[in-house]
């Protein structure tokens, strides 16, 4: 390397944009949408209203949300040729792989595919909202042998999404508990996913690859990926008699423990206390509360000998799961929420693009001397 820049492993503390959209208070456990704390939005908003906020910068009257609304509903089917291949793709594939193929085929068929001006990737951000909570429940029906359910007109967001996954309409608490985890999951500064779309989006390229690379980050288990592993967990530990063994043979094997800790939230992950609060009520409220008791225990008993913290992707795991979510789709439902922050932080970076391209520290060999193939 040329220049006189130290390496930053992980690139921890680094600041590598400018937003209007997130505001990250790790040291205060503080989190805020352009301006707004994390627990008003969650609480009182709706996604839609969040959806508005990330992309115009205001909380919508009712009139500008009424059109946006509309504008969600009538972007929600998604091209036939799409469930069609859906059904050719083998029934027992990671359905986060089966996103990003979608993300990338639904850009196949975009109007505005190529067209990175503002308002070209405002309507594309509206279309993948609506498009990728479509196609993640038509993949869903389609490898348990099922037609998809079409969209219904006059449900909201998260409510059409329960509606399109399981062919029943939710209840009001079951609909509000899905819209509130979309709205925390929906934003969150530079993330890794959201780094990579902002860096695929620095070479000029286009909304939906950004995405599509978006996905492909979100699904490590050390990223979104981590909520399944979480429920994984649980699954294994089976049973709240079995936490203290669990937890005591984990740290002694080192064990990475998903669900907790976080690069930047040292005095706790704001999302998380929402979440416990939610997912309490949600598991009861399904019959299945020895989830949430077995991760309250889990908790407990790891951050009195690590100090770990939970993070956003504990308690939406057994959250999900009570909602009826199979496993292996919550990290493309932490997609369906993520990608109003992907998309506007997409949107940002359009707006004011530099190349993201940092520099490699080479620590190899010195300058060597090519030796033809049949010298060596
Ligand atoms: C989120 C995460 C990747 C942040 O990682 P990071 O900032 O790079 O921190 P590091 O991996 O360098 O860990 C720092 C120390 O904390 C420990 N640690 C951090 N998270 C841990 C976990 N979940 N379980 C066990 N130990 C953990 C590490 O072992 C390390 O200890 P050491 O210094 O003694 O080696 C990390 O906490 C993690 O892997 N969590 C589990 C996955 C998860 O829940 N991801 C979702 C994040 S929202």
């Amino acid at each position: 390397m040329t220049e006189g820049t130290r390496l930053i492993r992980g690139l921890e503390g680094v600041v590598a944009a400018e937003t209007k959209l997130c505001d990250l208070d790790g040291a205060n456990a503080r989190l805020a949408y352009c301006g707004y704390g994390i627990d008003d939005l969650a609480r009182r908003a709706t996604f839609e209203e969040v959806c508005c906020l990330l992309w115009y910068g205001e909380l919508p009257g009712k009139g500008q949300l009424d059109q946006l609304t509309v504008s969600l509903v009538a972007a929600r089917e998604i091209p036939a040729q799409l469930v069609d291949a859906f059904r050719v793709m083998p029934t027992d594939t990671d359905p986060n792989r089966v996103l990003q193929a979608a993300v990338a085929m639904l850009g196949m068929f975009d109007p505005d595919a190529n067209d990175n001006s503002h308002a070209a990737n405002v309507r594309k951000a509206i279309r993948l909202t609506s498009q990728m909570a479509t196609a993640i429940c038509a993949h869903h029906r389609a490898r348990s042998g099922q037609a998809p359910v079409p969209p219904a007109p006059d449900l909201g967001h998260a409510a059409n999404f329960l509606y399109m996954l399981t062919g029943r309409r939710p209840t009001p608490v079951t609909t509000k508990v899905l819209d509130a985890s979309l709205t925390l999951y929906a934003e969150h500064e530079l993330n890794a996913s959201t780094f990579t779309t902002r860096v695929i989006t620095s070479t000029d390229s286009d909304m939906h690859s950004a995405v599509a690379g978006g996905v492909g980050a979100l699904k490590g288990p050390l990223h979104g990926g981590a909520g399944e592993a979480v429920m994984r967990t649980l699954m294994e530990i089976g049973e709240i008699a079995n936490v203290d063994a669990f937890t005591t043979k984990a740290l002694a094997d080192k064990r990475r423990l998903m669900g907790f800790g976080h690069r930047v939230y040292t005095a706790g992950d704001p999302r998380a206390a929402i979440l416990k609060g939610m997912a309490e009520e949600a598991c009861r409220q399904s019959g299945q509360f020895k989830w949430y008791e077995m991760a309250v225990k889990l908790y407990e008993r790891v951050n009195a000998v690590k100090k770990l913290i939970p993070n956003v992707d504990f308690y939406s795991a057994p959250l999900f799961y009570s909602l009826g979510i199979p496993v292996d789709l919550f990290t493309p439902v932490i997609a369906a929420g993520r990608i109003a922050g992907w998309t506007a932080n997409i949107v940002e970076q359009y707006d004011d693009n530099r190349l993201i391209r940092p520099r490699g520290d080479y620590i190899g060999s010195g300058r060597r001397t090519y030796v033809p193939l049949a010298q060596r």
